[in-house]
């Protein structure tokens, strides 16, 4: 009886292949974690729809994948304009009508803002570029996706939606709302095939999040920053978006993972290479 396949678990025909034949669209794919998903994408058989503002890294992008054997497309556009999202959404359908995987993966804490320096329009711009476009391409390609069977959708947010984050409250807050956005719709998606995901990087070496150049000096201490003891990189983040927009996780739904080398569940201990073990304290460090 356990050996059984069962009908409604999908089959992995290629383990190597985990996305074979699916259309992937992935937002911010030019750059740091979207263009490590979209080549990993690539590389398990996904044709990517990736869309950067950034029109440079877009192509160099898909030029990449294409080179290594895969398929990709570029579109240069800013996620956070309607309109854009809409002619994407339009070039994206004219030429692949089913759309398997969805990962909404821009986002950014800048231009910081503390909350005493706040105003309105800082906090307009952490919306747009963390929230609105969530909403948007998701809007957009959603009911494709339910004509189409169903899919996968992922959303990259943050620990700091998932922690206390002094930094900017207002980020964080877009962070947590964007985990929320993924439970509220992987309830509602499920019976359209649709499982919602999200994930919270952290400590991710990117052009946004430069924790090499800003660290010089102190390389020593990686080892006390994240219980894993480094720091992390793209295809980590991309591993498990992986993961979760294929099979592997057929019964997952719903659910917000940090990805993040420990940070949120170790919050407040570091190692201590002097003492080799965890500390809660200065003294010890
Ligand atoms: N790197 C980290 O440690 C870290 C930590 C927490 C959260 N995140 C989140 O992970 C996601 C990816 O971050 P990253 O570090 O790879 O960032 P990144 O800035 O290195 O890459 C983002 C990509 O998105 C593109 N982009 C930016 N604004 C856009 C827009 N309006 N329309 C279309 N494309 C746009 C950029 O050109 C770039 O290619 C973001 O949501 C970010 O908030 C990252």
């Amino acid at each position: 009886m356990t050996d059984e396949h069962r009908p409604n678990v999908p089959p992995i025909e290629d383990w190597n292949r985990l996305l074979a034949g699916r259309t992937a669209v992935v937002t911010g794919g030019g750059g740091g974690i979207g263009r490590a998903i979209s080549e990993l994408f690539a590389q398990h058989g996904a044709h990517v729809e990736l869309i950067d503002i950034d029109g440079d890294a877009a192509h160099e992008t898909a030029a990449t994948i294409a080179d290594s054997g895969g398929s990709a497309r570029a579109h240069v556009g800013d996620v956070t304009d309607f309109d854009a999202v809409e002619e994407f959404a339009v070039q994206v359908l004219a030429d692949r009508p089913k759309i398997d995987v969805l990962v909404n993966n821009v986002g950014d804490y800048r231009p910081l803002a503390r909350f005493r320096e706040s105003s309105p329009a800082s906090w307009k711009s952490m919306y747009d570029i963390n929230l609105f476009h969530m909403f948007a391409v998701t809007r957009v390609f959603l009911d494709t996706m339910i004509h189409g069977g169903g899919g996968s959708i992922v959303n990259i947010h943050s620990v700091e939606g998932m922690r206390g984050y002094p930094g900017d409250p207002v980020y964080g807050a877009m962070k947590a709302a964007a985990a929320a956005f993924t439970t509220d719709l992987a309830v509602g998606m499920g019976r359209h095939g649709i499982r919602v995901n999200g994930i919270g990087p952290d400590l991710t070496q990117t052009a946004q999040v430069d924790y090499i150049g800003t660290s010089a000096g102190f390389e020593h201490l990686w080892e006390s920053w994240a219980p894993v003891g480094r720091l992390g990189w793209p295809e980590d983040q991309a591993r498990v978006a992986l993961f979760l927009a294929s099979d592997l996780s057929a019964f997952v739904s719903g659910h917000n993972i940090p990805v993040d080398g420990g940070t949120r569940a170790g919050g407040g201990w570091f190692w201590s290479p002097s003492e080799r073990r965890f500390v809660n304290r200065p003294k010890g460090l």
